[in-house]
């Protein structure tokens, strides 16, 4: 039966922070899949702008990133008409949700988060109130949906279990308020390591220029990148353990081309390193050029991005405002007519 109502399709809910540049290790384990989902789920992309300030944030550079990070989902082909792409800040809901589900969070179960940990200690000058309960306000975007599948990365994964403590928690002092969600960690074979020191994944933040490579860095870069990647001294194209170098490139061209390991490997066969590297550049930089280019169109037209800005936080605010109005009613807070 695909005459699905909108109401039995399940709700995909996911979000990305327009912090910085995304990899080529987010595209292949979320932005591409993603596009895939549109027909046979509800799906929600949020740009958490809101997420981004416990850090400190340039605001002309926070501005443009989330005009970017919208017009990123849209160049990875995510269609506006068929999901609901929108940022986080034009949906008060989510501030207003969180703050109710701070009170059904406990101090002891926020300090055990491991990301807390990490962002204390890396910017331990700003350890401020909204990085403590951050997990609190991603369990907000997520509940007010009523998401039944959240797509994460191994990262978020504790973020998703307190989230379903959470509204376990809610559910269970209030009667049935909210879904309980299931995070969904993206295929195995796409985890994308670093180029420069493969034993580590891809990251947004390295330092080192050379170790990540970016959805929208240019052709000559990514080839110049994958040349560069660091591999061992042998010279067979060959997965084994311990070519951790040579294993993440066999990776990232199996999941750009579609071809299997063995495929691979009678590819390159008696070709060395060298052409393996050039071709896996070149590869990664035609499948990007597409989104590239439309990414570019999409940035020039802020107008356009600014009528999805907007078209996508009125279709959020409709279903967040049911959610929320359900809890304010459960907890007892007056809502004259
Ligand atoms: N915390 C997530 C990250 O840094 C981003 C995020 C915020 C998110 N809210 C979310 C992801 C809700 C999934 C669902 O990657």
């Amino acid at each position: 039966m695909d005459q699905q109502t909108a109401e039995q399709k399940k709700v995909i809910f996911s979000g990305i922070q327009p912090s910085g540049m995304l990899t080529i290790g987010n595209y292949l384990g979320s932005l591409k899949n993603w596009g895939r989902l549109q027909q046979d789920y509800d799906c929600l992309y949020c740009v958490v702008d809101l997420h981004a300030i416990t850090v400190r944030q340039d605001p002309a550079t926070l501005r443009k990133r989330t005009y970017e990070t919208l017009a990123l989902y849209m160049a990875c082909g995510l269609d506006p008409e068929k999901n609901t792409l929108f940022v986080q800040s034009h949906v008060p809901a989510h501030a207003e949700l969180a703050w109710v589900l701070n009170c059904f969070t406990m101090f002891g179960e926020l300090s055990r988060m491991t990301q807390f940990k990490d962002k204390s200690k890396k910017y331990s000058s700003n350890v401020n109130a909204g990085l403590f309960t951050y997990p609190v306000l991603m369990a907000a975007d997520i509940l007010l949906y009523q998401a039944d599948v959240v797509p994460v990365g191994m990262d978020q994964m504790q973020h998703i279990e307190i989230t379903r403590d959470i509204a376990g928690r809610f559910n269970q002092v209030y009667g049935e308020t909210f879904r309980i969600p299931e995070g969904v960690l993206p295929k195995a074979g796409a985890k994308v390591m670093s180029l420069a020191e493969p034993e580590k994944k891809m990251s947004k933040s390295d330092s080192n220029g050379n170790a990540s490579v970016y959805i929208l860095d240019d052709r000559d870069t990514v080839i110049r990148k994958f040349r560069r990647a660091v591999t061992d001294s042998g010279s067979e194209v060959r997965r084994a353990e311990g070519k951790d170098g040579i294993n993440n490139l066999m990776t990232i061209y199996a999941a750009f081309t579609g071809k299997t390991d063995a495929e691979i490997e009678a590819e390159f066969a008696g070709r060395g390193y060298g052409d393996f590297k050039s071709a896996v550049g070149e590869t990664v930089a035609d499948a990007l050029s597409p989104v590239r280019e439309r990414f570019g169109q999409l940035t020039a037209d802020k107008a356009y991005l600014e009528s999805v800005m907007k078209d996508g936080a009125s279709r959020a605010s409709y279903l967040a405002r049911k959610t929320l109005t359900k809890v304010y009613r459960k907890v007892g807070f007056t809502q004259p007519k």
